[in-house]
């Protein structure tokens, strides 16, 4: 017998059918038991009514625990009132297997004990939705790259260099050598677009993050597009272009995701280029303007990224911040670096870092030095500057800030299946 999903269910209308799914919740009222199943793909709710089934049914149905994995045989009928459309009219329900003291109740819960119960609470509608939005966010990125004319290309996670500063490195035991876990693909694809014109990589990244923030785990992932020939206007162009298209695309395919989530929609439809673009100068004097008084030369904190995204209904691009907050491979302009970053609208936070790369092997060296990093390890990154070195950029986007921007979370800690936080290793 054929599986049927209950996101298929409309298929089915006026037939007699068999559904396995799990229980979420029950409600009865004399003569009738109203099951609300999920399968994963979708929800719907079977109703048993006393007249058509026998009474020992009647009575297991009256006895399920929630999350029990259950098969429910019914008619699929109309049902305009219910988010899918239709509802079954049960006539035999058997239980697949039981579950006993089920944790997570429909009550509330504080955060810590939700995600002590990650695993579990990962059934929950909410977190169904957002694994969904994730997911098309996913696609949607590899399709616009794929689209595009970049090649996926693969950087290692073990690496003996430090790309985004010492200060948040893992380091691990490699053999007789010292390794880091990868905090940025970017090196590795500044080799791959003189191989390939366009390249991307996409996979998790790591921070030893020792501060307990709503925007930052340990390990996270991260898009990486690196293309020869740009510079950092085009640069811009691309990520505006690349954030447009996956906001597009979740408002497009993930409707009922964001109304579960009671995601204000319309403020997504708005995020169409062009975005706006500030330098780190104007960016400096909004934040004065409006009281705080970080001083020039300064990086922006999550407070200051809040304030000067309050002034923009999209996305705002802030370029060519101060070369002393910046790492050591931006290509220099007089004292500024030719940066961008990305804040994501409603106090969201940066969603992307990048910008054009130091073409001169000299000044590489130069701030190699600088910033008391090892020549000798990165002796193969400054080959790419010996051979046909030539302009080139690029950036990375946080997948977990875009998901928490997207599905309007307050915290990253749900936008990840399992969130690996300071103090969180388990589940
Ligand atoms: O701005 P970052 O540090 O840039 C880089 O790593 C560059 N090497 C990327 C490149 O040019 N190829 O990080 C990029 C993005 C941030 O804007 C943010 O969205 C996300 O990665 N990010 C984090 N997300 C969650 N938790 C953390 N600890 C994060 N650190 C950075
Ligand atoms: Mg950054």
């Amino acid at each position: 017998m054929k599986k049927i999903w209950i996101k298929d269910i409309k298929d089915y209308e006026g037939q007699e059918i068999t559904l396995q799914a799990w229980l979420y919740n029950k409600r009865s009222s004399g003569k009738l038991h109203f099951l609300q199943l999920r399968d994963g793909t979708a929800e719907i709710q079977a109703v048993i009514f006393k007249g058509n089934v026998t009474p020992e049914v009647f009575e297991l149905a009256d006895k399920i625990t929630q999350e029990s994995a259950i098969e429910v045989k019914g008619t699929v009928k109309k049902h305009d009132r219910s988010k899918i459309g239709y509802e079954l009219d049960a006539t035999d329900v058997k239980i697949i297997s039981g579950s006993d003291d089920y944790p997570i109740t429909p009550k509330e819960h504080g955060p810590h004990f939700l995600m002590e119960h990650r695993h579990l609470w990962l059934r929950s509608l909410k977190q169904n939705a957002i694994l969904k939005i994730r997911h098309r966010i996913i696609k949607s990125i590899r399709d616009f790259f794929d689209n595009h004319g970049f090649t996926l290309v693969d950087a290692p996670i073990f690496t003996p260099n430090a790309c985004e500063g010492s200060t948040t490195l893992f380091e691990t035991d490699y053999f007789d050598q010292k390794a880091y876990l990868s905090q940025s693909g970017q090196l590795y694809m500044e080799a791959a677009c003189a191989a390939v014109g366009k390249a991307y990589c996409f996979g998790p990244t790591f921070r030893a993050e020792k501060s307990k923030t709503r925007r930052h785990l340990t390990e996270f992932w991260m898009v990486e597009p690196e293309v020869a020939y740009m510079d950092i206007f085009e640069d811009m162009d691309l990520a505006e272009e690349f954030v447009e298209y996956i906001v597009q695309q979740v408002v497009e395919h993930c409707r009922p995701e964001l109304e579960t989530l009671e995601r204000d929609v319309s403020k997504l439809e708005n995020i169409k280029r062009p975005f706006p673009r500030i330098s780190y100068d104007e960016a400096i004097e909004i934040l004065h303007k409006k009281g705080n008084d970080t001083p020039w030369g300064e990086d922006f904190g999550g407070d200051e990224e809040t304030l000067i995204s309050e002034e923009f209904d999209k996305p705002v691009m802030i370029h060519h911040y101060p070369m002393s907050v910046k790492a050591f491979y931006f290509k220099q302009d007089g004292e500024k670096a030719a940066c961008v970053d990305m804040i994501a609208p409603e106090g969201y936070g940066e969603i992307i870092g990048g910008g054009q790369r130091e073409e001169d092997i000299d000044k590489l060296l130069a701030k190699i030095h600088e910033q008391g990093l090892s020549e000798e390890t990165f002796d193969w990154y400054l080959d790419i500057r010996k051979y046909g070195s030539v302009p080139h950029a690029g950036f990375g986007l946080g997948i977990e800030r875009t998901v928490a921007w997207l599905c309007g979370l307050s915290h990253v800690r749900e936008t990840i299946p399992f969130p690996r936080l300071m103090d969180r290793l388990k589940p």
